[in-house]
């Protein structure tokens, strides 16, 4: 599993595309005056400070029993996720779709597939979340259309279709086999021929998405079009897919080989010539600007491969390193290096962190020990909400739902599963339905066979239980969700890392600049209990103990001493100083 995340989606990440007038470096100065800061809040956008929460609509909610989450279902649910706490939803997409990759293969830009509701359930949605102060983000992917869309039924028609450029056509080599090495991320080579011409297409992922070419103008404006739709009623923006995998080397370079083979036994090879080529930002730029038209300051997300911090600055000129994701163990050094990278990155901007997601296995086991795992949930919760960032949330990991992969190769759905089985068992494990209650299929369908199986865990991590249990996983997200909401500090407040030499425990304050504000958080990453020392002078706190605010598990006033700080194994601590 962790194999997987790691050699599949270990360089996926997803940013937060700015406006390079929203950088960091356009922060009030640290000393400035309170007017200064008041005027700078009201003028932030308000994705900088929400939460926004990822829900895979298939595992969501159904609501009509056909075993397969919808939009009615996800309406139905918005007080829940109001409660929760959250500001923002992101849905995977929703678009008629062939559903080879689950709605990441779309046949038509504008529209909504029957399985998951009508647009007018939609706009529905749309107008119910906004009663909650819940915004929609919708999913856009450019890369590649499903091989079901007609602009590709088209273009694959003969050599001479008007559309036949809409996409990456070529001539076999001299030898009769495909263009040249380039491999798809889903396994296998990224050509696939095409009989009715005799000519192979690219695709970068299924074989069933071919990639649209996007150095043809009418592809762009057919793509910004179908984005002007959605901003049209009403969307807050777009999670853009794939983003760096835009354009490829016109000149078809191979890609260079790498020792080894990878988990669907193809040569690895590093991906020079179909990733990140400098005409993404081009596009980018493009999309900010038909985004930017539309009130509400739209937001874009991207998922982006960038392999370092400074890539990443240079090029979208964002100090993110999405790397965070990926870290995939429980390393006080590790984060913190990464941490203080972003923050200290020269360009700027509104760090975006997430640990789980549809294509990543989640993050109750893959941090957890095996032992501790729901107090490790507790302290990943601490270590996305408590950090400067724009968090993100998946569904069900305010439960610690977990990864559950399915255990015979028949009961498989997602097709890279069955192409890498067993090494290669797909992301199935992540995207579980919702586990609302302890009854038939959680609560989630009145289905007798749900699209995916229920997890055994269910019947005790669920909402109904949880929100019962004061020292649940739920409850604990919600306090620190709440307590993000209601601490300016911790939510807008400077990141100040402290104890740096600290293998064990990751320490840092948050500080609103030119106020005495400021909370401690410590993040105990180890098993063993840990006694540690701060001195917070140099930040401007007099005061020799921290008030808690926020602690799992609880600790007596005696532990909070900054002079003798004690925190329990895998302990969190958020509290105030002054
Ligand atoms: C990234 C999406 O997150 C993933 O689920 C999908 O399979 C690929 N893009 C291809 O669209």
């Amino acid at each position: 599993m962790l194999n997987r995340a790691k050699f599949l989606f270990a360089t996926l990440s997803l940013v937060l595309w700015l406006d390079a007038g929203t950088s960091l470096a356009q922060q009030p100065p640290q000393q400035s005056s309170k007017h200064e800061q008041a005027q700078q809040k009201s003028q932030d956008p308000w994705w900088k400070h929400a939460v926004i929460y990822e829900i895979y609509p298939r595992s969501f909610q159904d609501s009509n029993g056909d075993g397969v989450g919808d939009i009615n279902g996800i309406t139905s649910r918005l007080d829940y996720i109001h409660d929760l706490g959250i500001d923002a939803i992101w849905i995977s997409p929703m678009y008629p779709s062939p559903l080879i990759d689950f709605g990441y293969d779309i046949s038509d830009y504008t529209a909504i597939d029957p399985l998951y509701g009508t647009l007018a359930d939609f706009d529905h949605l749309v107008s119910e979340a906004k009663k909650r102060n819940i915004r929609v983000i919708m999913d856009f992917v450019p890369n590649h259309t499903s091989d079901q869309h007609p602009w590709f039924k088209e273009s694959r028609s003969s050599r001479s279709n008007p559309k036949r450029d809409w996409y990456i056509w070529r001539d076999g080599n001299a030898m009769g086999q495909p263009p040249n090495n380039w491999q798809s991320w889903f396994g296998h080579s990224a050509w696939k021929l095409d009989p009715a011409t005799n000519q192979y297409y690219y695709h970068h992922f299924y074989t069933e998405q071919p990639d649209l070419n996007w150095r043809n103008p009418q592809v762009r404006k057919a793509m910004y079009d179908a984005m002007r739709f959605w901003l049209k009623r009403g969307v807050a923006g777009f999670r853009i897919d794939a983003v760096s995998r835009l354009f490829e080397d016109p000149n078809l370079h191979d890609d260079p080989i790498l020792p080894g083979k990878n988990a669907y036994g193809d040569p690895n090879i590093a991906h020079k010539y179909t990733d990140n080529l400098p005409e993404v930002h081009e596009v980018l730029r493009e999309m900010r600007k038909v985004v930017n038209a539309y009130p509400g300051n739209p937001v874009m997300i991207s998922e982006a491969d960038e392999p370092n911090i400074a890539e990443l600055a240079k090029k979208v000129q964002l100090p993110m390193d999405f790397q965070i994701a990926d870290v995939n163990k429980l390393s006080a050094p590790d984060f913190r290096r990464l941490l203080n990278e972003i923050d200290r990155n020269a360009v700027g901007g509104q760090p975006h962190y997430f640990f789980s997601n549809h294509d990543q296995p989640r993050q109750w086991d893959r941090y957890g020990d095996g032992v501790h795992n729901d107090q490790i949930a507790k302290l990943m919760a601490a270590l996305l909400l408590a950090t400067r960032a724009t968090p993100l949330m998946y569904y069900g990991e305010e439960l610690g739902m977990r990864t559950t992969e399915p255990a015979r190769k028949e009961d498989v759905q997602d097709p890279i599963g069955k192409i890498g089985w067993p090494e290669e068992k797909g992301r199935d494990g992540e995207r579980t339905p919702m586990q609302w209650d302890a009854s038939r299929n959680a609560g989630f369908s009145a289905s007798q066979h749900p699209w995916l199986p229920v997890p055994p865990s269910a019947s005790i991590y669920n909402v109904v239980a949880e929100a019962q249990n004061p020292k649940s996983i739920l409850a604990f997200y919600k306090r620190l969700l709440a307590l993000r909401r209601n601490e300016p500090a911790l939510r807008d407040g400077r990141y100040l890392p402290l104890n740096q030499e600290d293998t064990n425990v990751l320490s840092f304050l948050r500080k609103e600049p030119g106020r005495g504000e400021a909370i401690l958080v410590v993040l105990n990453m180890s098993a063993e209990p840990r006694t540690i020392k701060f001195d917070l002078s140099a930040h401007g706190v007099k005061g020799g103990s921290a008030n808690p605010l926020l602690a799992a598990p609880e600790i007596g006033a005696e532990s909070t001493q900054l002079n003798h700080f004690s925190v329990p194994a895998f302990g969190v601590f958020i509290g105030s100083v002054d």
